[in-house]
């Protein structure tokens, strides 16, 4: 198995390239649109062949190269069946399971952060996205957001793999890669096993986070693999607009409904 971990420094995203090293053929799990040039490079040098392009959820804090990808490279886009995704290849139920060479990667739902949120199993490792971070989770608060669905998911689907299970999630903000089951079961401080659905529930619901950054773009591009024109500014960001380029300027930008 012929396995990578990419990093997005801008949103702190994780995209992972796993292969098979003698069929050569790759997928890649959360690309990242900025990143889409270092990832084709890299397929190219490791003279492999991207036969998916695998998203764990919509992401709300970055646009995916998924799109990009197939249009470039003939990768099939598979993501979660109830993400709402209509121009995906695969619409992944609990269960299937993708193969590339000799390996397989189990699709898992496991939705709270979002109702497509899907984690993808196998060779000992799971691809978890935003539903288990490492020593934390994806927030609830929007996105078809459900606590109390997300705590099931992370016990049943993913805590209850073998222990030695590594973790890969779709993003951490602490500098960590990798965390394993046993690790989470005993040190999550919202999941671990010490810890109830109840007061979970409530953490949940009282995090009062920002609004994301560029999740009037992002989503509605995800919802079409990343490759559907730009939302138009919110009046926020045309505040910030002026903010950075001075008033006089900005109302030009207005006038020009950009
Ligand atoms: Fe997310």
């Amino acid at each position: 198995m012929i396995f990578r971990q990419l990093f997005d420094p801008e949103t702190s995203t994780y995209t992972y390239l796993l292969a098979d090293e003698r069929t050569r053929e790759a997928v890649l799990i959360d690309s990242v649109r900025e990143q889409f040039e270092r990832d084709v490079a890299l397929l190219e040098q490791l003279e492999l062949r991207l036969v998916f392009a695998l998203e764990t959820h919509v992401h709300a804090d970055h646009v995916t190269a998924a799109g990009r990808l197939r249009e470039r490279l003939g990768a099939r886009i598979g993501i979660g069946g109830k993400s709402g995704v209509r121009n995906a290849d695969l619409l992944l139920g609990d269960g299937d399971w993708i193969a590339f060479g000799s390996h397989r990667l189990e699709a898992r739902a496991t939705p709270g952060h979002t109702s497509g949120c899907t984690s993808y199993v196998g060779d000992g490792m799971a691809f978890t996205g935003d539903a288990l971070l490492i020593r934390g989770c994806g927030r609830t608060d929007f996105q078809e957001g459900d606590a109390r669905a997300l705590f099931h998911s992370v016990r049943s689907r993913i805590l209850s793999l073998p222990d030695a299970t590594l973790l890969f999630p779709a993003h951490d903000y602490h500098g960590r890669s990798v965390t394993t089951v046993s690790e989470e079961k005993r040190w999550n401080p919202r999941l671990g096993l010490a810890q109830g659905e109840e007061r979970f529930v409530a953490l949940m619901q009282g995090l009062g986070l920002p609004y994301p950054k560029r999740m009037d773009e992002a989503v509605p591009a995800n919802l079409h693999a990343g490759l559907a024109p730009a939302a138009p500014p919110r009046a926020e960001r045309v505040a910030e607009l002026m903010d950075e380029v001075g008033r006089q300027d900005a109302a030009q930008w207005q006038g020009a409904g950009i």
